[in-house]
């Protein structure tokens, strides 16, 4: 049967019933379906159900070495870092994200919890971590649910939960303060939750520290290798989460979403309503030597490139990770979370008042970080069945963060990120560093821009040349003006260069 924490997603009421047949809500007949016994909240067509070969939980495990032993010693680690916030019995557990089940199995075989509700927004996962626990004799060992649910719907009952948790799921989750503030409803009074999640200013500090490195290995040697571009794609990948972090819709379209500060975090969980919020670092990695060897282990990084970049690594890393406080020189942080017993009466500052805009009189080398913007772009305009195309490629460099390319055609704007590994433009305009080499390395942009067509096919000239402009966004929200031609033709290539 199933236990008491599900409600149903229309009407809020109890939903009971039981997973191994159908369930339909009693009060205003919804139904909830069920695949082979597992409760399925996540509409078709949501791609929840698809096999993907690229992340099949085989390949998951393998990719992340996870096997039984790796996760007893994971849990192992959580209680440790959780010292005497860990309480003797985990009562009734919802796991979030379970993927193949790094956690499930350990906190299924350490009787730590009275029943779980497992879920995933994944059902190929969730089959893989009941496919393993039945498989190692686990699957009956506590009362076991598991649903697809993406963290969203109102599916659970207030106050049902003693405990939460998830590893390396809170990244993936698009408005995480929207999920702590639903999270605070399902807990008890006095229950707690716990995710471990990975560290903006590490990644930061480690990010940079790794692009002067690949600086210096190109100019050495500007062939193509295997290791320093699965390093570059990375690096870009991390910098393109940092400096969109705080843009959902643009988040939205990423699978790794967010990195947390520490601080920011404890201050959001409690403005959601939670009586202690702990970043506790779970590991400390000043030099990050260790870290930066698991990244080569997880990424293959072939030893020659390995051995170069561990080798550079302490003469760069200092520059950045000194600057880091004690408690941010880690990779990651456990998340401690502890719903009070009680009402409490506080009092809060209300959200931060926006940062000031840049003044636009600064002279605009200022606002580019002392140097001037560069860039060498493609604009091709092509009128197609979606409307414009505008295919747009090249770099755009500055010494501040750069976020976006922006085009504007009839007063419609477009952009695209500006974020892919340009190891060419580093070492043809940076070789002096000059530029940071995390922007130098990840300048890239390569993009289709799409705008509605609404030109007349009575006009006389519907092929009139299209006026547009652009500019260069830069973090903070000011914006450099990169000059077109007065007119863009159509299916011709224009190049503009500063
Ligand atoms: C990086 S994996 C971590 C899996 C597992 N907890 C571990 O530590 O190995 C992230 C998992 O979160 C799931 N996920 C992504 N977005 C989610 C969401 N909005 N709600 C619940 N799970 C989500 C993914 O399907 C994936 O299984
Ligand atoms: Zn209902």
């Amino acid at each position: 049967m199933l236990p008491g924490h599900f409600q149903c997603a229309a009407c809020h009421a109890p939903l009971i019933g039981d997973a191994a047949v159908a369930i339909v809500c009693d009060r205003c007949d919804t139904p909830v379906a069920t695949i082979d016994g597992i409760l399925d909240f996540m509409p078709a067509g949501s791609g929840a159900h698809d096999e993907t070969p690229a992340d099949a939980p085989d390949r998951y495990d393998a990719l992340h070495r996870i096997d039984d032993d790796r996760a007893a010693a994971r849990y192992r680690d959580l209680k440790r870092l959780a010292a005497e916030h860990w309480p003797t019995l985990l009562g009734s557990v919802l796991e979030i994200g379970c993927g193949t089940g790094l956690l499930t199995r350990a906190m299924v075989q350490s009787d730590d919890a009275a029943d779980m509700v497992v879920t995933d927004i994944s059902m190929p996962m969730l089959r893989a971590t009941r496919a393993h626990l039945e498989q190692v004799g686990l699957a009956s060992r506590i009362p076991l649910t598991f649903a697809a649910y993406d963290s969203i719907e109102p599916i659970f009952r207030d106050a049902t939960f003693d405990t939460c948790g998830g590893t390396s799921v809170l990244h993936h989750i698009q408005d995480v303060r929207a999920f702590m503030a639903r999270m605070f409803r399902w807990l008890k009074p006095g229950g707690r939750a716990f995710f471990t999640e990975p560290n903006i200013r590490y990644h930061r500090a480690v990010g940079q520290t790794l692009a002067d490195i690949l600086a210096v290995l190109y100019r050495a040697d500007a062939t193509f290798s295997h290791g320093r571009q699965s390093l570059l794609n990375l690096i870009g990948q991390w910098r393109r989460g940092i400096v969109h972090r705080d843009d959902l819709p643009y988040l939205a379209t990423l699978d790794d979403k967010h990195m947390f500060a520490a601080d920011a975090f404890e201050t959001m969980g409690r403005e959601v309503g939670f009586a202690t919020v702990l970043a506790i670092p779970v590991a400390h990695d000043p030099t990050g030597i260790g870290f930066v060897k698991r990244l080569c282990a997880q990424l293959e990084i072939e030893e020659p490139v390995r051995a170069a970049v561990l080798g550079l690594l302490p003469a760069f890393a200092d520059r950045y990770l000194s600057l880091l406080s004690p408690r941010d020189r880690t990779p990651g942080f456990l998340f401690w979370i502890e719903k009070g017993v009680g009402p409490a009466v506080r009092r809060f500052q209300g959200p931060p008042a926006a940062e000031a805009a840049p003044p636009d009189d600064l002279p605009e080398v200022f606002r580019t970080g002392g140097l001037p913007a560069r860039w060498t772009l493609a604009l091709t305009a092509s009128r197609g069945e979606g409307g414009i195309a505008v295919q747009v490629s090249g770099w755009c460099l500055a010494n501040t963060d750069i976020l976006w390319l922006r085009v504007r055609l009839d007063g419609v704007v477009r952009q695209t990120p500006v974020w892919l590994p340009r190891p060419d433009v580093q070492q043809a305009i940076n070789a002096t560093g000059r530029y940071a080499s995390w922007n130098a390395l990840c300048c890239g942009v390569d993009d289709t821009l799409t705008f509605p067509d609404d030109a007349n096919p009575d006009d006389a000239n519907p092929d009139d040349a299209l006026e547009a402009t652009a500019e260069i966004v830069l973090a903070g929200g000011s914006v450099v003006p990169v000059p077109l031609p007065a007119a863009l033709p159509w299916d011709t290539t224009v190049h503009v260069a500063q």
